[in-house]
């Protein structure tokens, strides 16, 4: 063993011998490789989701105890004033995940966790509402990830001008992300992170940007470009870890040729609840649609690709889901005329409320979802903990027996 070593540092220090010494980025790189290789090893993981960028449908309280009018952590931060939004966000960051979150976590035979970040933690930018102080906790994560044997990817989850103009982004509304010098700002907040984490046995990834959301209007090349710019900002300062880059809700295998052959890693999230379509389907539907996600295109990439989000739940019904002030599609309230069935057991609380059948079916197509994405590169679930959103709280799944541990064990074989 001890012999095996010795000959690949001398294999190491022999490829970059023609460039005269072993630079300290080879030496990272050559750690980085016992560490995690995204091209054969399984992702296995949980995204800790609504912690240090907050959720009104993972955490409601905090949103609810601002008083009304707090749609997102931009009008969170501006209704409740600096002070007071840092007082009850620090309370929030220090108490919502611990290391026993880890363990847990590794103890369901986990090796990784993604934890989103917003710019306004590592880059805030003069003038706006947010408040900062995340990052000594995600310092806290890393110490906590190395030791449960956990491999962390860090997401910056919000960026400038919102890439989507959804709540998780930090601000709901217009996406601005391409206009004025935000791409730039961008930018200098990944070069924060990717100098900041730089300890490639436990941050093996660090995520460009979470979903930019091109059918909504994000230009496809300008976000090459961006994708471009923190490449090699990662091969400069960082060359340990990995890039992953969102598929920006295009076909995965519609990245084909981008920037093949370098250290990334495709991102794509998938859902099936944001859509009448989709939420009107029986379980087998549910069940087909993730495998031929798998077969029709996660297979055809030519890069590794990583779920890195998806859910157990099969309604949008969770308070806040589809954002403060919106009802759910599912039982007719939202977007729709079509009511498909009741959502009082699946808006708050446990999946332990769920009927038998709820039950079953959520387990089935928790195993189709692992099943399917294990043909590829692996998938992370969203998401860790929620105070109560009933198929998406992957602790309480595995409380009621809905998620399986180890997540290889299986009541619903070979499904795809
Ligand atoms: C962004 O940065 C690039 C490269 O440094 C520079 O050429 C460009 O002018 C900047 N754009 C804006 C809008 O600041």
């Amino acid at each position: 063993m001890l012999v095996k070593r010795l000959q690949k540092a001398l294999l190491a220090l022999s490829l970059v011998a023609g460039g005269a010494q072993a630079s300290p980025a080879r030496v990272r790189l050559e750690n980085r490789a016992a560490s995690f290789d995204y091209k054969s090893q399984i992702v296995r993981g949980v995204n800790l989701g609504g912690w240090l960028v907050t959720e009104p449908w993972i955490t409601p309280s905090i949103y609810d105890n601002a008083g009304g009018g707090a749609v997102d952590e931009w009008t969170l931060s501006q209704i409740l004033g600096a002070t007071e939004a840092r007082s009850r966000l620090s309370a929030h960051w220090s108490s919502f995940i611990s290391q026993d979150d880890f363990n847990r976590i590794a103890q369901a035979g986990l090796n990784h966790v993604r934890i989103p970040i917003g710019y306004w933690a590592v880059a805030p930018i003069e003038g706006e509402p947010y408040v900062d102080g995340q990052l000594e906790f995600l310092d806290n994560a890393i110490n906590w990830a190395r030791g449960a044997g956990l491999k962390v990817i860090v997401d910056l989850h919000g960026a400038p001008g919102s890439q989507n103009g959804f709540d998780n982004s930090g601000h709901r509304g217009a996406i601005q992300w391409q206009q004025g010098s935000s791409v730039n700002q961008t930018v200098v907040a990944f070069d924060v992170l990717a100098r900041r984490y730089i300890q490639s046995d436990v941050v093996t990834a660090i995520e460009a940007l979470n979903e930019p959301f091109v059918p909504g209007g994000v230009n496809e090349d300008g976000l090459k470009g961006y994708y471009y710019s923190v490449l090699s900002d990662l091969q400069n300062v960082n060359p340990g870890a990995a890039l992953f880059m969102s598929d920006g809700f295009q076909a995965v295998d519609s990245w084909n040729g981008f920037m093949q052959g370098s250290d990334v890693v495709m991102d794509t999230h998938h859902y099936q609840v944001f859509d009448n379509g989709l939420l009107s389907m029986g379980i087998d539907d549910h069940v087909k649609t993730a495998c031929s996600l798998a077969t029709q295109h996660l297979v055809r990439s030519d890069k590794p690709v990583v779920v890195g989000e998806w859910t157990g739940a099969l309604t949008d019904c969770a308070k806040y889901l589809n954002g403060v002030g919106n009802a759910a599609r599912y039982d007719g309230t939202y977007q729709s005329t079509t009511r498909l069935g009741d959502c009082a057991n699946k808006a708050t609380g446990s999946s332990a409320n769920l009927s038998p059948d709820e039950k079953a079916n959520t387990r089935r197509f928790i195993e189709a979802q692992l099943e399917a994405y294990e043909m590829k590169s692996g998938w992370l679930f969203w998401t860790w903990k929620t105070e109560g959103a009933p198929g998406w709280d992957m602790q309480d799944l595995l409380a009621q027996g809905l998620f399986p541990n180890p997540p290889t064990d299986r009541q619903y074989p070979k499904q795809c």
